[in-house]
């Protein structure tokens, strides 16, 4: 059985990873803190190795506990492949620096860095010793590696992303069952976080006529389409080890 475990799966991209995922069969468990209707009428319509675990990534200090029940659910006898797949995310703060509120600064490097950073951590302590493939997929953005003014909070949670998963994948080469870790930057998905950014000012984010014209103009992924290609993606680059990719190199 291959083993998914997908933070975000309520809306958007995670919830279009699982369905895909889902459909093909595989054991997905999904973690958010609201629950995605369309997952729950596949699961209601067809026997399906769903999981869903309700929980607030925001609060770091539950989640040793939430990674706890991750593997409550893992069967690691039957397993031939386990794939965390970090993919919730917030885009704001969108403003400039200094009037981002503390609470809001410590949401964002919460939910983006170090939940992520935290929980690919605890996959890794759990599994490094087991002889099948493993994998940690960052989803980041291309944000990460060009600046804009108004998301100094994403591009910098992004960046972070990006240079931890070159770390701990020179981390992992030194080690005899290596767990895989790539950071993926996905294009602009036509998602709730297009709509937060769209409903930012100019005085908030100078791009944001860019970003209303693209949805005009059609050229967002659909989530559908940017989860299928993702997973192609994985598959060619199976043996890449702390590298950054970006779907639209693939397409
Ligand atoms: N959309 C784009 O154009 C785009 C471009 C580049 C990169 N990305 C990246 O792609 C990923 C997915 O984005 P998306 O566009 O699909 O966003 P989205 O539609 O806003 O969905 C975000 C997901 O993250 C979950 N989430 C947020 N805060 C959470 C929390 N505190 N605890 C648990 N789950 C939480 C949400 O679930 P709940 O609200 O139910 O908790 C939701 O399922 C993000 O990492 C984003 O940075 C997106």
């Amino acid at each position: 059985m291959k083993y998914y475990i997908i933070t975000g799966t309520s809306k958007g991209l995670g919830e279009a990873l699982a369905l895909e995922l889902l459909s093909e069969g595989n054991y997905v468990i999904g973690i958010s803190r609201s629950t995605s209707h369309q997952i729950d009428e596949v699961v209601r319509q067809k026997d399906s190795n769903w999981t869903h675990i309700s929980w607030d990534i925001s609060r770091m200090a539950g989640l040793a506990s939430l990674m706890d029940a991750v593997f409550d659910v893992i069967n690691l006898e039957e397993a031939t492949y386990i794939c965390l797949i970090n993919n919730a995310g917030v885009v704001t703060p969108v403003k400039v620096i200094e009037k981002c509120k503390e609470e809001e600064i410590k949401e964002a490097f919460t939910i983006n860095t170090l939940a992520p950073i935290f929980m690919t951590a605890k996959f890794i302590e759990r599994l490094q010793t087991l002889k099948i493939d493993k994998h940690v997929v960052n989803i980041s953005s291309g944000a990460g590696k060009n600046p804009y003014d108004g998301w100094s909070c994403y591009c910098s949670t992004k960046a972070a992303m990006d240079m931890f998963t070159r770390c701990v994948g020179k981390e992992q080469e030194k080690s005899d069952f290596p767990v895989r870790i790539i950071s993926l930057a996905p294009g602009i998905i036509d998602t709730n976080m297009q709509g937060i950014i769209r409903a930012a000012t100019e005085e908030e984010f100078s791009l944001v006529e860019k970003f209303i014209d693209y949805k005009k103009k059609g050229v967002l992924f659909a989530p559908t389409e940017a989860a299928k290609k993702i997973l192609e993606v994985l598959e060619v680059m199976a043996l890449s080890q702390g590298e950054l990719l970006d779907i639209r190199d693939y397409i």
